[in-house]
Order: structure tokens, then C-alpha cells, then sequence
């Protein structure tokens, strides 16, 4: 309530550097969404609506801090303002670009099991393409080298999956600390005990309750309740149907990504349940 209270308008603004505290840098199809609005429950976090994708774009980013400030959401001083942009984890200049504007800030990473995350973002691509009458490649021809038989490393949805090569470099600017591992497998099945591991990482008191999520059986994800009248689900393309990926394709991408993933667990100190 204190959020939309009428008589505390006059002290909202533009979020000052100050405020912007933290960000979700990825993954994509990691769950970014899903995290930044179930986040957005507690009254002292405000979300951008949109990805401003100010430092992964040269263009946005020669804009300056101060364009990037008028994009972030009105906000009370005590509130944290948070955005998600995942390309921020896998674009190369951003770590050095954040760093510049707040060594400090907090950073949150929402994974997925990498062969899921990849199959995930093979989807959103063929969707984008089919709703143009286009035709795509299967996610086996796109994953498999054929001339070699191996996996794919040009394939970006392989590549971002790889969430170690990343962080590394990220971890050349922020010390581990600095960062939240969200599982997002769990954040689908069990979203509230993930959140209150977000809560106590940027120091907010734990507001967000089992009231404020309900299972929504026809959408088979979690949906918000914010109070008795205003309640939403994520909008229809989250949680598309994946396409049948066949079993060796899938068992050989698995392989692949198990030394990255154990070198991942041990760098973050978070393990999953990854096969
Ligand atoms: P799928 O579409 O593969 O199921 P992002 O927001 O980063 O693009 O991630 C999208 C993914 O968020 C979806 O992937 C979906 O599984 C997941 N997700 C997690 N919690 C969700 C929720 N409560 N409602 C809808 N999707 C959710």
C-alpha cells in the first residue's frame, strides 16, 4: 500500500544511481521474467516494465547514465529499482560498463539446466520465424555439427548455456559475493523459497508470502497476487510447448555441458541437480 500511497507521490522520482542496487543480467529463457515480476511483490522493489538494454547497446549506451536513469521506473528513495536485460550476461563490454556506473551493485543470474535453456531458446527463435511464414532448421541440425558429429559451439543457444565462460568474465570486475544464483527450475516448481534467497541477498526484509503466488492450473505455471482484486500470469509466450528433441542429441548436449557446469558449482557455491 505504501507503494501507491497517495500522500508519498510527491517524493517519487526518477531512480537516482543510488537506487539502481541491482539488476538481472540473465539468462536468457533463464526465467528473467518470471524472477523481476514475482520480485516486483515486495513494496520496497520497483521494476522497469521494459529491457532498457542500455549497456549491451552501443547506441543506447552513448546515451549516457542520465538516459538510462530517465528510463528506470518512479520510485520512492528507500526503494530499490530493478531491470532485466538478460543479453547482459553474455555481451562482452557490459561487465566493465556496469562496473563504471556502480562497482557495488548486485547482480542477479536465473539459470536453467543448459540443455532446456538452450532447447527454450531455440523455441522462442522458431516461433519468431513460423509467425513469418518462415521455415527453420531443426534444433538438432542447429546444436550437432554434421560435419564432425559433435556439438555446436557457434550455436548461440549453446553457447549462452555455457553459464561458467561468462561469469568468468564478469568475475573480472565483481567478486563472487556480488553475485545471486536463482535457480529457475525451481523458481517454476517452488517460486517462494527462491525468492526469499533474493530477498535476504539484497538485504530486504522478507515481504513476499505464499499469499502473493498462487498456482495457476490451466497456465501449469505460478501466477501473482499482489491483493484481493490484482492478480496476473506471465503473458502466453513464457512457457511455450518445446519442440521433441531427439534423445541422443539431448544425451550428447549433456555431456557437453557437465565439465562447465562443475566448474560452474564450484565457482558459485550453489549446486544443481543437473544430469
Ligand atoms: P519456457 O518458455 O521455455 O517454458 P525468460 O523470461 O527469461 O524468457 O524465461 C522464460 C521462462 O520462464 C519460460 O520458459 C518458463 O518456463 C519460465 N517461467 C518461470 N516461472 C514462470 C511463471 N511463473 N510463468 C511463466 N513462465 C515461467
Amino acid at each position: 500500500q505504501f507503494k501507491r500511497g497517495l500522500l508519498h507521490e510527491f517524493r517519487k522520482g526518477n531512480a537516482t544511481k543510488e537506487q539502481i542496487r541491482a539488476i538481472i543480467i540473465g539468462v536468457r529463457k533463464g526465467g528473467t521474467r518470471a524472477l523481476l515480476e514475482m520480485l516486483n511483490l515486495h513494496p520496497a522493489v520497483v521494476k522497469a516494465s521494459q529491457e532498457i538494454h542500455f549497456f549491451d547497446n552501443d547506441e543506447n549506451y552513448a546515451k549516457g547514465i542520465e538516459w538510462y536513469r530517465k528510463k528506470m521506473p518512479f520510485s520512492y528513495p528507500h526503494q530499490i529499482t530493478i531491470e532485466k536485460s538478460p543479453a547482459y550476461f553474455i555481451t562482452e563490454e557490459v561487465p566493465e560498463r556496469i562496473y563504471k556506473m556502480n562497482s557495488s551493485i548486485k547482480l542477479l543470474i536465473i539459470v536453467r539446466e543448459p540443455t532446456t535453456r538452450a532447447i527454450s531458446d531455440y523455441t522462442q527463435v522458431l516461433e519468431g520465424k513460423e509467425r513469418k511464414n518462415k521455415t527453420y532448421y531443426k534444433f538438432e541440425k542447429l546444436a550437432i555439427d554434421p560435419n564432425t558429429c559433435e556439438v555446436n559451439t557457434k550455436y548461440k543457444a549453446v553457447r549462452t548455456s555455457i553459464y561458467t565462460k561468462h561469469l568468468e568474465r564478469w568475475l573480472k570486475y565483481f567478486p563472487i559475493e556480488q553475485f545471486h544464483i536463482v535457480d529457475g527450475d525451481r523458481l517454476i516448481t517452488e517460486p517462494l523459497p527462491e525468492l526469499q534467497l533474493v530477498e535476504k541477498f539484497l538485504n530486504l526484509p522478507p515481504r513476499i508470502s505464499q499469499y502473493n503466488l498462487y498456482f495457476n492450473a490451466t497456465r501449469g505455471f505460478y501466477c501473482l497476487r499482489f491483493n484481493i482484486v490484482f492478480n496476473k500470469c506471465l503473458a502466453g509466450s513464457k512457457g511455450r510447448i518445446h519442440p521433441e528433441v531427439d534423445t541422443s542429441v539431448i544425451t550428447k548436449l549433456r555431456k557437453f555441458f557437465h565439465p562447465f557446469n562443475q566448474k560452474f558449482y564450484q565457482i558459485t557455491g550453489r549446486t544443481f541437480n543437473w544430469p
